[in-house]
């Protein structure tokens, strides 16, 4: 019974901005997508399943070589079926995780043996192939043989969290559910391929884990999280809550001598204090006058703008986290439309807004 008013809410919001995401999803695949990948477009089910199982752990640009690699050395799957171990490990060296590389000598032998060298065609039967989960399976039915399976990899649950703005942690079982559910809706059924290929391709070259270029997105005038500004909170993960050490860039935006300042929601630290505009990034910055100009311009559309300062690094230690701050205020020439909507406060107001101690720190040694 509890999940129907979640489903039921799942559905309405869905169906108000299911048709644009995937309309405007496609568009852009079909108009820009300039992404080139050796495998892409490809229709045989053993290059794809081979680039998708190197891809698993590996970045693309690493990747591509081992892939291309791979392909001269054994071009079918006979080839690979009958090669050596010792040989195939070799030519697996550096990727890391053998144990994809054992999986694939196994599934390589299997389907010679018991598929006579031909790849199944069914989700299925894809699925009781050693290495080959959800997605790899969603992956090889739809790109070889277009049927509707949705992939949901990092790339999608960062796009769908964003778009649809949805807080559910991407590393919980209910989230995992959720967000499987969503991505098989929003799927362009008359052409599963070349939507997988999109939203891949979308979540690594416009909705970037860092610094996505929001103000290109095609789909931005419909993203939920680019309107609520929560972009760089989107997705969330529940590991998150015990992570220790996390980076926090806080932007404190001056125009016509107000400030931006947001208070904080959701599951996670610090929940209804206020706070500056946050990019939490996974490594300590090393901003410089032109990386913070390039951000500002690529993600929020700020042209005019004036670097203030850059602080030192603020350091707070909670009970299961440790908070390393860097404030960076900047003087706006123009209002961004990006920012025009959100909460602008005069200097005499911002001493009655809580604060975590960190920022309190730091406005304790600034003349704002
Ligand atoms: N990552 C894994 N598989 C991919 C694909 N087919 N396209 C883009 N990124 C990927």
């Amino acid at each position: 019974m509890a999940i129907l008013p979640v489903l039921a809410s799942f559905i309405t919001i869905f169906s108000a901005m299911e048709s644009a995401f995937t309309r405007l999803l496609m568009h852009w695949h079909r108009s820009e997508n300039t992404r080139q990948m050796p495998w892409k477009g490809i229709k045989d089910p053993y290059k794809i399943w081979l680039s998708e199982i190197i891809l698993q752990q590996t970045r693309v640009e690493q990747g591509w070589t081992y892939y291309e690699r791979f392909i001269k050395k054994y071009p079918k799957i006979a080839d690979l079926a009958k090669a050596n171990d010792g040989e195939v490990f070799k030519l697996w060296e550096g990727l890391g995780y053998y144990n994809r590389c054992k999986n694939l000598l196994e599934t390589a032998r299997k389907i010679v043996a018991e598929y006579q060298g031909k790849f199944p065609d069914s989700y299925e039967d894809l699925l009781t192939l050693k290495g080959v989960g959800p997605y790899t399976a969603a992956a090889i039915a739809s790109f070889a043989f277009q049927l509707p399976y949705a992939v949901v990899d990092g790339n999608v649950y960062r796009v769908l969290a964003r778009y649809f703005a949805v807080q559910l942690p991407i590393d919980s079982s209910e989230g995992k559910k959720y967000f499987q559910q969503l991505a098989e809706r929003a799927l362009d059924q008359t052409d599963p391929a070349g939507f997988n290929q999109a939203i891949m391709d979308f979540g690594a070259t416009i909705c970037k884990p860092f610094a996505p270029t929001c103000i290109e997105c095609p789909l931005q005038q419909h993203c939920r999280a680019f309107k609520e500004s929560t972009v760089n909170h989107l997705p969330v993960k529940e590991k998150r809550l015990t992570k220790k050490k996390r980076n926090f860039n806080y932007f404190i935006f001056e125009f016509k001598k107000k400030f931006l300042i947001q208070k904080r929601t959701g599951k996670d630290i610090w929940e209804n204090l206020y706070e500056f505009y946050l990019l939490e990034s996974d490594e300590s910055i090393n901003w410089d006058q032109l990386a913070i100009l390039d951000f500002l311009s690529a993600q929020l559309g700020i042209h005019g703008a004036i670097v203030k300062d850059q602080s030192a690094l603020f350091t707070q230690q909670l009970t299961h986290q440790q908070i390393k701050a860097r404030f960076i205020p900047i003087e706006l020439l123009e209002m961004p439309n990006s920012l025009q909507k959100l909460d602008w406060y005069q200097k005499s107001k911002i001493a009655a807004l809580p604060f975590p101690k960190i920022i309190n720190e730091w406005l304790s040694k600034t003349q704002l």
